[in-house]
């Protein structure tokens, strides 16, 4: 079975709590058994992660190299940031999916601007905790 790494970055262990009007109720638990149920109905195996750490999770994408068959990440802040991670993710070869619970082009102007989406496939921005579960679905179109 293929297998489908989802990356979530710092404060993401948060969601639920912070900045609800934002992010909304649901738990970080709540996506990883969204994630982990349509892996299930489209046949992938899904690995979920969440760190503060930036190193951990440049650490994670290359391990994915020649490994899955996707990665699906929500980088968080360091999507405006992190020049590193965008290398990562060249180096890791595969098809890379950016997602953001909120539509950052609607928020402040520090947010306008994302490393990830000049090495990514496609962004989804602003569907909620849904952008995961379209993500997760056209890897697995894909990879059919
Ligand atoms: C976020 C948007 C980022 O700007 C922010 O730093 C986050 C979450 C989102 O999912 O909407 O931490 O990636």
């Amino acid at each position: 079975m293929k297998t489908i790494l989802v990356l979530n970055g710092p404060n993401l262990n948060m969601l639920g709590l912070r900045q609800p009007d934002v992010y909304g109720h649901e738990t970080l638990a709540d996506v990883e058994a969204l994630c982990r149920r349509t892996g299930d109905e489209s046949g992938l195996e899904i690995e979920f992660q969440q760190t503060n750490h930036e190193g951990q999770m440049i650490d994670w994408i290359h391990h994915a190299r020649n490994r899955v068959a996707g990665i699906v990440i929500n980088p968080g802040a360091w999507t405006h940031t992190s020049v590193a991670i965008h290398d990562a993710l060249i180096a890791a070869e595969v098809p890379v999916i950016e997602v953001h619970i909120s539509n950052v082009h609607r928020r402040e102007h520090f947010r306008h601007h994302s490393y990830v989406s000049l090495v990514a496939k496609a962004v989804l921005a602003g569907l909620g905790t849904h952008g995961y579960q379209l993500a997760i679905e056209h890897l697995a179109h894909l990879n059919r």
